[in-house]
């Protein structure tokens, strides 16, 4: 098992910002977000972008690398579109060496915290191209040049094929959580016993039942709250590591406000009715 070292309590993700994303990180990190994810994916995310954020946040003093936790992932080709961090030709585990590479530079680090595999390149079960790219990941964590790996966007079968026999099992999962489905709750069980960390994705917009509920916002009102924090402060209490893109900087802060925030045990019962077992 591998700890995470530096685990963070929130994560400020960067998907879906283009020309915005310095701007915004540059916001987030003036609130107070010292953890950042991103991916090698231009079309969904700007990591250049991101990384002149950083830049401009270390020359101001706002914040020193050292006190950052830096996530970025590796996309295979599915996921992509023209515009590759690789050579298309290559084989995976170049292309997993050449993303990395470009990583570094898009994000002025010599190293990450974390690394993570965007997702398996099929929808059932993992295949040989799969075990490939792992491999080049286990390779860069070997020689120390990210902390730990990861997996997102998996089932709780992808994600046991991926911990047996890897010489660097996954260190965090990272994916969408539906409150239908248990707020993931295989995954979730699976990523316990492994001491994983669960990172969990799309909290308040893959589940507008929950945060759009009179019940919620009844609860969320009488600590002066707002319901999207009351659900973020749910899904913690869960032991879910939440991202956050938020664009607006009230809602960074809140986002924040709502990561400590013990949830009591009327609201608990309010979240369980609307979870799906
Ligand atoms: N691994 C993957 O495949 C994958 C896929 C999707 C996302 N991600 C990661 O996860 C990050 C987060 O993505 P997401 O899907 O969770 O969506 P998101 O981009 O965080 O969007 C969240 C929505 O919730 C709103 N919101 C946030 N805080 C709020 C608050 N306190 N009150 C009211 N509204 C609030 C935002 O609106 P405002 O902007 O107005 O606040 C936004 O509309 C991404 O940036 C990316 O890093 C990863």
């Amino acid at each position: 098992m591998t700890t995470p070292p530096r685990v963070p309590v929130m994560i400020y993700g960067t998907a879906w910002k283009e020309q915005e994303t310095e701007r915004l990180v540059g916001l987030a990190l003036a609130a107070g977000f010292r953890a950042i994810d991103t991916a090698n994916q231009r079309r969904h995310y700007f990591e250049a972008g991101v990384g002149a954020a950083l830049a401009r946040a270390y020359r101001d003093g706002v914040v020193k690398r050292e006190d950052l936790f830096l996530q970025t992932k590796f996309t295979d080709l599915g996921g992509q579109d023209q515009r590759l961090p690789y050579d298309p030709d290559a084989d995976p585990a170049t292309q997993v060496r050449q993303s990395f590479a470009s990583s570094l530079e898009h994000l002025g680090t010599t190293t990450l915290d974390s690394y993570v595999l965007h997702g398996p390149t099929q929808r059932y079960g993992i295949g040989e191209k799969d075990r490939a790219i792992w491999r080049a990941m286990e390779e860069l964590a070997q020689a120390g040049k990210t902390r730990v790996l990861g997996v997102s966007n998996v089932d709780r079968l992808q994600l046991e094929a991926f911990c047996q026999g890897a010489a660097v099992p996954p260190s965090f999962v990272q994916n969408r959580c539906f409150a239908r489905a248990g707020w993931d709750r295989d995954v979730r069980a699976f990523c316990r016993e492994r001491g994983i960390v669960y990172q969990g994705f799309s909290l308040l917009t893959a589940n507008p039942h929950v945060v759009g509920h009179p019940e919620v916002a009844r609860l969320a009102a009488a600590r002066k709250l707002t319901p999207a924090q009351l659900t973020f402060a749910w899904t913690v209490g869960l032991g879910i590591l939440p991202l956050t893109g938020t664009t607006d900087p009230t809602h960074m802060s809140q986002d924040l406000a709502a990561i400590a925030l013990p949830l009591r045990p009327e609201e608990t019962a309010v979240f369980e009715a609307l979870s799906g077992r």
